[in-house]
């Protein structure tokens, strides 16, 4: 199969794309704003661009994709406010061009990455794919919108879709520098013996997914014979997610054993908009294309330290 990945520099778009080259033709297209060209598997197809260059279409025709697998956004919530007209260009006009990209070169199937932030503050956990979508940021009302755009591009086209929120994903080749998820930070940080710091009591619960559960999750999503948006009505839409709640200061105990940190661990006040539970319900994605989340937390812990060890 060939499979295009807009974004695939980056970090859950590398691992995507190094799991994919072992048995398909890889293609991407990023244009390295975040991304790194040597997270890049050898051998693969690549156009260093922005999904915004009006060329884009050109690019995608040459590569002749099957699936287009479309990753690349403004990906920082921080980011989003220090700069919400960017976000809205790149998420969302950002994947209509992608997606007319992928209906032009006669892509089968596109999957484009959405996020547990259009959801905002959880009426209910763990939160289903129907429940009510309240975004808190600029970011997250981006992905939201940028799921419609996928709809209303595709929907009259025979590219089957979807949009796949993911959780907070973590391990290997994920920046830890800047604006890094809570995991690289403290990974990072407690690896060499740097305090860490929980913003607010440590009792908030995030739903934190290993990137290797995700690749499979894209995985099976690009290889089932099941139609993803077969009556799903106007956004077809998985939860890409472990299902469990874990709360800060757990998390920093499992990364403090891992790195065998034995300081102390710091607090400070609970920053404004952080809400205080978040898990999803993955069940959809098992019951359309079969895929579970399999790797445990510490593994995957030890997993990332590994990687962060020997990549310094
Ligand atoms: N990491 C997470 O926890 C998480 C959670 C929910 C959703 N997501 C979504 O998953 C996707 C991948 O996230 P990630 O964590 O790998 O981020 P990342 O920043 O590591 O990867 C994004 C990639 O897209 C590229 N890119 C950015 N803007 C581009 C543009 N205009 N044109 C071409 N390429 C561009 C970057 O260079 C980078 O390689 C994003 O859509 C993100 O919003 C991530």
């Amino acid at each position: 199969m060939r499979v295009l990945i807009t974004g695939g520099a980056g970090f859950i778009g590398s691992n995507l794309a190094k799991a994919l080259s072992v048995d398909h033709e890889v293609g991407i297209v990023d244009d390295l704003s975040t991304g790194k060209r040597e997270n890049l598997p050898p051998g693969a197809w690549m156009r260093e661009m922005d999904i915004l260059d009006p060329s884009l279409a050109e690019g995608f025709i040459a590569f002749r994709p099957d699936v287009v697998v479309h990753l690349a956004a403004q990906a920082s919530v921080a980011e989003s406010m220090r700069d919400p007209a960017r976000d809205w260009a790149v998420n969302v006009d950002g994947t209509g061009a992608v997606a007319r990209a992928a209906a032009a070169a006669g892509a089968f199937r596109m999957l484009s990455a959405s996020s547990a932030a259009v959801y905002g503050d959880p009426v209910e956990l763990p939160l289903p794919e129907s429940a009510q979508k309240s975004p808190l940021s600029p970011y997250g009302r981006s992905k939201l919108s940028a799921e419609t755009m996928l709809a209303q591009t595709l929907a009259a086209t025979p590219t089957d879709f979807a949009s796949m929120r993911f959780a907070n994903v973590y391990g290997p080749r994920q920046d830890w520098r800047g604006e890094g998820g809570v995991v690289a930070v403290f990974c990072a940080m407690m690896a060499e013996g740097r305090v860490p710091t929980i913003h607010g009591t440590g009792e908030q619960t995030r739903d934190f997914i290993y990137v290797g559960d995700v690749v499979a999750a894209l995985l099976a999503a690009i290889l089932t014979d099941s139609s993803l948006r077969a009556g799903e009505g106007a956004g077809p839409a998985y939860n890409i997610a472990s299902g469990k709640r874990v709360s800060i200061n757990e998390l920093a105990q499992v990364i403090a054993k891992a790195s065998e940190y034995t300081g102390e661990i710091s607090h400070t006040e609970s920053r404004e908009g952080d809400i205080a539970h978040s898990a999803l319900d993955p069940h959809k994605a098992r019951s359309v294309f079969a895929w579970d989340a399999r790797v445990p937390l510490p593994l995957g812990i030890s997993k990332t330290i590994d990687w962060l060890m020997a990549s310094q």
